[in-house]
């Protein structure tokens, strides 16, 4: 049994104070009824609405992050400060993780959940799930690069990765990549081998999912229920 307050707020989609108020408002149903008030313990399965329709399908909570360079994408560090700081404190507390890390000095989206069994499945080898990227090289990137990710690069370690594709922008020295795996700074590493190195990164799509272009560096907010039934779909 859960406070209803604290349900709501979980989502990410209301601070404790605007969940009190929706409350109060009477615009939340919990199984059709309307509650006694914010602090009502509400079962699992209970059925919560708001203005009639289901609030959260589930009690899983999913936000996308414009995560800035200079965090780094875990729940804890000794030395730097998480991308979970970025949070209000009481979504700090709901459990929340990164799916699919970005470097300390990378930037862009990133997905925020608790819901380990998606994370898990995005996560998956076997699936393939695209990755987009947008980069700045050292040296401009010539159709040999494009190529060569698209037959699949060698690292310097001997480690073979998928083809990728090397989409070249205007500026000679910026490109988008898409990669279908997530092995350990794959983007750099296959770069490097290129002799490119990457001076910048910014993850740009995750599967279905876009970085929202409103959404400022550190920003962050609840996924849509577009975004989320997508994620959802991707799974089957
Ligand atoms: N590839 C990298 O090299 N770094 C990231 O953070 C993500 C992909």
């Amino acid at each position: 049994m859960e406070r209803l307050d604290k349900l709501l707020a979980a989502t990410g989609r209301w601070s404790r104070k605007e969940a009190k108020a929706l409350i109060k408002s009477g615009r939340v149903l919990v199984d059709g009824q309307r509650p006694n008030g914010p602090e009502d313990k509400v079962p699992p399965e209970a059925l919560l609405t708001l203005d009639g329709r289901p609030l959260a399908a589930d009690r899983y909570t999913y936000l996308m992050l414009h995560k800035p360079p200079g965090v780094v994408s875990s729940t804890q560090d000794p030395r730097d400060p998480t991308v979970l700081t970025l949070l209000p404190p009481h979504l700090q507390k709901t459990g929340l993780f990164p799916v699919g890390r970005l470097d300390k000095d990378a930037e862009g989206l990133l997905l925020l959940t608790n819901d380990g069994p998606l994370a898990h499945r995005l996560l998956s080898p076997r699936r393939h799930v695209d990755k987009v990227y947008y980069v700045e090289t050292e040296g401009s990137l010539t159709p040999e690069d494009q190529q060569a990710l698209a037959q699949g690069v060698t690292l310097r370690d001997g480690t073979l990765c998928l083809p990728a594709r090397l989409e070249r922008l205007e500026a000679p020295q910026t490109a988008l990549v898409t990669i279908q795996e997530g092995k350990y700074h794959q983007v750099k590493r296959m770069l490097a081998a290129q002799g490119k190195p990457v001076r910048r990164l910014k993850r740009l799509a995750m599967g279905p999912l876009t970085l929202d272009p409103q959404l400022p560096p550190g920003a962050w907010r609840p996924l849509s229920q577009k975004e989320l039934a997508a994620l959802h779909a991707l799974e089957e």
